[in-house]
């Protein structure tokens, strides 16, 4: 199976310590990573050359660290972009039978995202535009790779987080 891991992350080569050790991770079980920001600075998003690679792939990974309830804004621009009608839904649908998953990162700990917790509503919940998209075009959506708490997560704990997710691409 083909793995496709694309990183939403603004500085990605700069200050990521949690998703750069999930791509790195991947790429080492033989995915293939994209820094979307390195890609796209300027957020003019390639329609053809993103819909090309994720022509190429069986599995989809949408890798990025949590801003403010979901990702950061390259992302929505790339589905603005690249899901359009005459490939991912409507005349066509070339993403069914398509896996896609969203690897996310945290700064609060995961009890904070439940209904009596800081946040009072869960991942599940923050993550349903991404879980509809992904229905919305036929693929099928695998169950989100989540790392909370990052600022108390030792090298350790990531390594292990790392191999955890390069094992269920
Ligand atoms: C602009 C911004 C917004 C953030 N919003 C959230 C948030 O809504 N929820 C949360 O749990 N963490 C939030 N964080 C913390 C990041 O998710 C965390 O720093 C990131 O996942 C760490 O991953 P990295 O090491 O790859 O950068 C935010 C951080 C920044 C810079």
């Amino acid at each position: 199976m083909s793995t496709l891991v694309l990183a939403f992350h603004p500085k990605f080569n700069e200050t990521s310590r949690i998703g750069k050790a999930l791509a790195e991770a991947a790429k080492a079980a033989g995915a293939t990573v994209v820094d979307e920001y390195a890609e796209y600075p300027q957020f003019n998003v390639g329609k053809e050359a993103e819909q090309a690679r994720v022509d190429a792939a069986d599995r989809v990974v949408l890798l990025f660290p949590f801003y403010w309830y979901s990702s950061p804004a390259l992302l929505k621009q790339w589905e603005d972009t690249v899901l359009t009608p005459d490939w991912a839904y409507g005349n066509a649908h070339k993403l069914i039978g398509k896996e896609f998953q969203v690897a996310v990162s945290t700064g609060s700990p995961a009890d904070s995202y439940t209904p009596e917790g800081k946040h009072h509503v869960t991942m599940d919940e923050l993550l349903s535009p991404f879980a509809t998209m992904v229905h919305h075009v036929g693929a099928t959506w695998v169950k989100p790779f989540i790392v909370a708490d990052v600022n108390n997560l030792s090298d350790e704990q990531l390594a292990e987080a790392a191999s955890e997710f390069a094992a269920q691409l």
